[in-house]
């Protein structure tokens, strides 16, 4: 008799397997249709990916959830996904690397979430993608290598109403399959030139309301024109939206103006004769340009060999001209080891040297022409000490008369310093300089420092006070070779002249600035604040409830006390107890205001936290 009982004890075993094959994530719907496996789970109030989805699905829902964040394993091994939905989630992080199995996916949509910004990885691995959708988000900086792997085979790239204020341009020059490009609804403000030039699939491109004053001119936007050229046989016409945009109407617009379109949504925010009028009705001899002028700039300066030196050039222009620098031998200025080129014109000189005497020239460009100024530097030398075989330096300034005294011993003078120096601390742009004299050389009247690196090819020096045995080098270059030498000099009492000579030499790498920083294991860190944040969340919810609690009985303690008999009504209440009662229901009443704004409060918190 106890055959049924073990039968159906198989039969559910049986069951359970088939239920175990045929695992479907708890809230989710699964299909199986025609062979390919969908999982539907929306808005199912999910606070993560659910980490038993069948791995050979096809398509994947998660909209309308609460998931807060995308790790390595949400997607792991799902080789076959095409259609990924998360969009109107609360994801602000993706770890990197998380779709990198994905490389059958077709569609991503990521739309209303909260992500502030894609890193180089987020997105590797996605090379088959064909619709990226991330708009209403609050992006604000999409890293350069972040759309590198997708580039190639994207349709239609959708990134509006986020905070970018830039795009990494050169991965948007390579999506040659780009049908639609929406990027309104941003802070861009620039757009280099040739970048649409291969989308020859472009069909639509939104760039209203951005903050983009002018466009580059391209081939693409001869598409966009209402009597349609067709420059190739497969080129769709150009349907592109500008408004919104402050438009600075100047001669870099005319050829857009040239084209043959008509919609007026568009009008001009500067310059101030042109603003507010629709761009399509200035005329074509209103777009101008003015060229450049120096309006202000240094005429002469004299510096101590050695100190900063600080030259201005100010230009004014339509377009702002840039303001380049040349030097007395004739190179052009860049940022570098010494120097630095501010936006506002200014040259800044970190330590001059002798080769900086001479007339510096200072010129304003842009398309509407360029403007030149001089600048005439005079360098005050300190003496340089010579190393003992060399000849000394001479001086290219009248100014100084200091380095008359300076001499140099020829031959290897009476007791010479011990050799010794060594760099200390040595960083991306500073290094400690030590060294050693031996107490048997004779009495050091100053120490000089020589140095100098492939990147700049000038020697500079520095001079110490003889009671220093360290000097701090600074505005090095990062990842160069510096050759330094430190100089001694002291009274020859044999010859009653200064003499010179070598206390060593040394070299060294400066470090590269991209110091390769340990990274936290992300694993843990994101273990730690779903912790954290759920360990606030309870504590808020637990604060929430005894506030509540405590309010509850004092409103009904209050009650008690307020309700029992009826107290026989005093026919005319004295002021005084009239004024207690009002009290006392101001009390109740403001009792009531404090819990409300404690839900209020305690809403507002969940809100935030979730
Ligand atoms: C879906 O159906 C196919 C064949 O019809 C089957 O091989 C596969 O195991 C099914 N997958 C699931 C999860 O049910
Ligand atoms: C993915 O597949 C690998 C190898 O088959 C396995 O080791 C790993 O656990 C799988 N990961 C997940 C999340 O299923
Ligand atoms: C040079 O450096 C300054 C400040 O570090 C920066 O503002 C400027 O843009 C740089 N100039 C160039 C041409 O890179
Ligand atoms: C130019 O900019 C630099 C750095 O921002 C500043 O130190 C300097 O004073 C500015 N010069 C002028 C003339 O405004
Ligand atoms: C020392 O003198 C030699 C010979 O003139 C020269 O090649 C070398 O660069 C000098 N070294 C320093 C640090 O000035
Ligand atoms: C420093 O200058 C000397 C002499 O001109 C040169 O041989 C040496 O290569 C320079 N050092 C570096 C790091 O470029």
């Amino acid at each position: 008799q106890a055959k049924p009982l073990s039968l159906l004890c198989r039969l559910l075993v049986l069951g359970a397997t088939l239920a175990m094959a045929h695992a479907c994530p708890k809230y989710c719907t699964c299909q199986n249709l025609s062979e390919s496996l969908g999982t539907l789970c929306p808005a199912k109030g999910l606070l993560f990916v659910p980490p038993d989805i069948d791995r050979s699905t096809v398509e994947l829902r998660l909209g309308g959830n609460y998931i807060l964040r995308i790790t390595q394993q949400d997607f792991a091994n799902m080789t076959d996904l095409v259609d990924l939905t998360l969009s109107r989630n609360t994801i602000g992080y993706i770890q990197p690397f998380s779709f990198g199995d994905l490389e059958t996916l077709r569609s991503l949509h990521m739309d209303n979430n909260r992500l502030t910004e894609l890193g180089p990885d987020d997105l590797r691995g996605l090379v088959n993608l064909q619709h990226l959708i991330l708009n209403n988000n609050q992006l604000g900086r999409v890293h350069d290598k972040a759309l590198e792997d997708l580039a190639p085979a994207l349709e239609d790239l959708d990134l509006s109403f986020n905070n970018l204020p830039s795009l990494p341009w050169g991965s948007v020059r390579q999506m040659v399959n780009l049908h639609q490009l929406s990027l309104d609804h941003n802070l861009l403000d620039f757009i280099p030139e040739g970048t649409f030039t291969d989308l020859e699939r472009l069909a639509r491109l939104d760039l209203t309301s951005n903050r983009l004053r002018k466009l580059p001119p391209d081939t693409i936007f001869a598409r966009a024109q209402d009597s349609l050229v067709l420059t190739t046989p497969y080129a769709p016409q150009l349907s592109l939206s500008l408004g919104g945009n402050p438009l600075h109407c100047n001669c870099e617009m005319l050829w857009l103006r040239r084209l043959d379109r008509d919609d007026d949504l568009e009008t001009c925010a500067s310059p101030p004769t042109l603003k507010g009028r629709y761009f399509w009705y200035v005329r074509e001899d209103e777009f101008t340009c003015q060229p450049p002028l120096i309006t202000q700039h240094t005429h002469r300066i004299l510096v101590l060999e050695g100190q900063t030196a600080s030259l201005r050039c100010e230009a004014s222009g339509d377009p702002a001209p840039t303001v380049h620098w040349i030097s007395p031998d004739d190179r052009l200025l860049g940022n570098s080891s010494r120097t630095t080129l501010y936006p506002n014109g200014t040259l800044g000189i970190g330590i001059t040297t002798s080769k900086d005497y001479g007339a510096f020239t200072c010129i304003a460009a842009s398309v509407a022409g360029e403007s030149t100024a001089s600048v005439e530097v005079s360098i005050i030398q300190l003496p340089h000490l010579s190393n003992g075989t060399g000849q000394p330096a001479q001086p290219k300034s009248r100014l100084s008369d200091i380095t008359g005294t300076s001499r140099v011993t020829k031959g290897a003078p009476k007791g010479p310093p011990e050799k010794v120096v060594s760099a200390a601390e040595v960083t991306a742009e500073s290094a400690l300089v030590q060294w050693t004299v031996s107490t048997t050389a004779p009495k050091v009247k100053m120490y000089q420092l020589q140095y100098n690196c492939s990147d700049d090819e000038v020697l500079i020096y520095r001079m110490i006070p003889s009671s220093s045995k360290a000097f701090l080098v600074t505005n090095l270059v990062s990842g160069t070779r510096y050759d330094l030498c430190v100089l001694a000099a002291w009274d020859d009492s044999a010859t009653t002249l200064t003499a010179t000579n070598v206390v060593g030499c040394t070299h060294f790498f400066t470090q590269d600035s991209f110091p390769t920083c340990r990274s936290l294991p992300s694993q843990l860190l994101g273990g730690t604040m779903i912790l954290v944040v759920g360990g606030v969340i309870v504590a808020t919810l637990v604060v929430f409830i005894v506030i509540l609690m405590v309010l509850l009985f004092f409103h009904l303690n209050g009650r008690s006390t307020r309700h029992p008999p009826p107290p026989p009504p005093p026919p005319p209440p004295p002021p005084l107890e009239r004024n207690l009662e009002t009290m006392k229901k101001y009390k109740i009443s403001h009792g009531a205001d404090v819990a409300s704004q404690c839900v209020c409060f305690g809403v507002m918190l969940r809100v935030v936290y979730v």
